[in-house]
This record gives structure tokens, C-alpha cells and sequence, in this order.
């Protein structure tokens, strides 16, 4: 599957419109299996920056082969900027039969120096798309720790639904963290 798309978002909040260097290039696209390594670099950035976010550890995937990455990357959506990826969303069609009609959605995330500018939506937008494209999909489903606030108020305004709460799901730190279960009909 090959996806591109660019646009500009605003480098910074409220700088007005008529500003030029204040618009960012931003691209959407998939990367080949060669570019592995930005894959792991994004990933292993994110599970340690934002722990309590993820369902899997930066331990447990710094363990993970060139090979592994290989076969995840075709799952992966990146947003690049400035010449390098600042975003990831990955997205998984179901094989299974009983299960085939939906989509999950994971590893969300957008380094932080690019956060409030768009880029989480573009990629939303762009997977949301991409799926919506295989007519047998009918629900997107996601898990999201209630604290990662952002988080939770863009899936909400993409028309995500919390249909449930897994209690205590994740332990971070000796801590317990909830996670919303969403979904989305398409
Ligand atoms: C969740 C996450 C990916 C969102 O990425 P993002 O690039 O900041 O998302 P966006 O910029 O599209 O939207 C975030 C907010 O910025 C606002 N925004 C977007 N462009 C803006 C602009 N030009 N000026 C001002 N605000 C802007 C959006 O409206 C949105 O705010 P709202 O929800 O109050 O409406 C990011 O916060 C992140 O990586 N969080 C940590 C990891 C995480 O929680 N992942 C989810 C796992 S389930």
C-alpha cells in the first residue's frame, strides 16, 4: 500500500496565518522496510517519553530484532517534518475470520517538540482513510489511558466512542493506570 500526503501546519499556536516561516511541511507516508531503524528510533523514543501511554515497554521492544521491525513497518504510518519522522500511528487489519471487519489502531504518538500543530490529526486522518478504503472494515478500535488527555479528546472528536474501562490494565512505575476501551463505526 502506498500512502503520501503533504501538508502545512502551523509551527507555532496562534502565529498569524499571514506569517510564511511560520508553516511547517508536514508529509504522511509509509516507509520500506530499509528505513527500520527510524521505526525503532520513534518507537524506543516514545515508549520511554511516554510510558504510561502504551500497552508495551521501551525493555521489551529494545529486545526486539532488525527482523521484527521489518515486519511491523508495513503496519506503521509516519509523519515527517523537518526532514525526519515526528509522528507514528500504526494500524492493523484483522486476518482472522470472525474478527476480519475490524481495525486496531496502537503506538499513537508525536514527538513532543511537534505536538499542537495538526500532525496527531493528519495521521488520524490519513489511517482513518486508509482503512475506510477496505470495504469490509466497519470499526476501528483502540485502548487509551484516560490520563493521556490529548489523546483522548482528538480520538473523541474523530467520533471514537468509550465503550468501556479495563481497570488498574496497566502497571507503570508501581502504579496502576485505567484504559478506555474506543471504537469508532466507519
Ligand atoms: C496524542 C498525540 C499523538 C496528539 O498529537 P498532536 O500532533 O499534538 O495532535 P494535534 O496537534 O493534531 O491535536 C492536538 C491538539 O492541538 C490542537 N491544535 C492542532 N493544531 C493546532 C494549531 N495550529 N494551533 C493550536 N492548536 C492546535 C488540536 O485542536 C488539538 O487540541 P484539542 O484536542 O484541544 O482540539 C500526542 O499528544 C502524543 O504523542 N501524546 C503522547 C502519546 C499518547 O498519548 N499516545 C496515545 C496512545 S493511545
Amino acid at each position: 500500500m502506498k500512502i503520501k500526503k503533504t501538508r502545512t501546519a502551523r509551527r507555532e499556536r496562534n502565529s498569524p496565518p499571514q506569517d510564511v516561516f511560520s508553516h511547517l511541511e508536514v508529509e504522511i507516508k509509509k516507509l520500506d522496510e530499509d528505513h527500520w531503524q527510524d521505526y525503532r528510533n520513534l518507537r524506543l523514543e516514545a515508549l520511554q517519553g511516554a510510558s504510561v501511554a502504551f500497552g508495551s515497554s521501551y525493555e521489551e521492544e529494545m529486545t526486539l530484532s532488525e527482523a521484527d521491525w521489518k515486519k511491523r513497518i508495513p503496519n506503521a504510518l509516519f509523519a515527517f517534518a523537518d526532514g525526519k519522522p515526528v509522528g507514528l500511528i500504526v494500524f492493523v487489519f484483522n486476518r482472522r475470520a470472525k474478527t476480519r471487519h475490524i481495525v486496531d489502531i496502537f503506538s499513537f504518538y508525536v514527538k513532543t517538540a511537534y505536538r499542537r500543530k495538526g500532525i496527531g490529526q493528519m495521521l488520524l486522518e490519513t489511517a482513518l482513510a486508509e482503512t475506510k478504503a477496505q470495504k469490509h472494515v466497519i470499526k476501528i478500535r483502540l485502548s487509551v489511558n484516560p490520563e493521556q488527555k490529548d489523546a483522548v479528546r482528538l480520538y473523541s472528536k474523530f467520533g471514537f466512542k468509550t465503550v468501556g474501562c479495563l481497570e488498574k490494565e496497566l502497571l507503570v512505575d508501581g502504579r496502576f493506570y485505567d484504559e478506555l476501551v474506543m471504537e469508532k463505526y466507519l
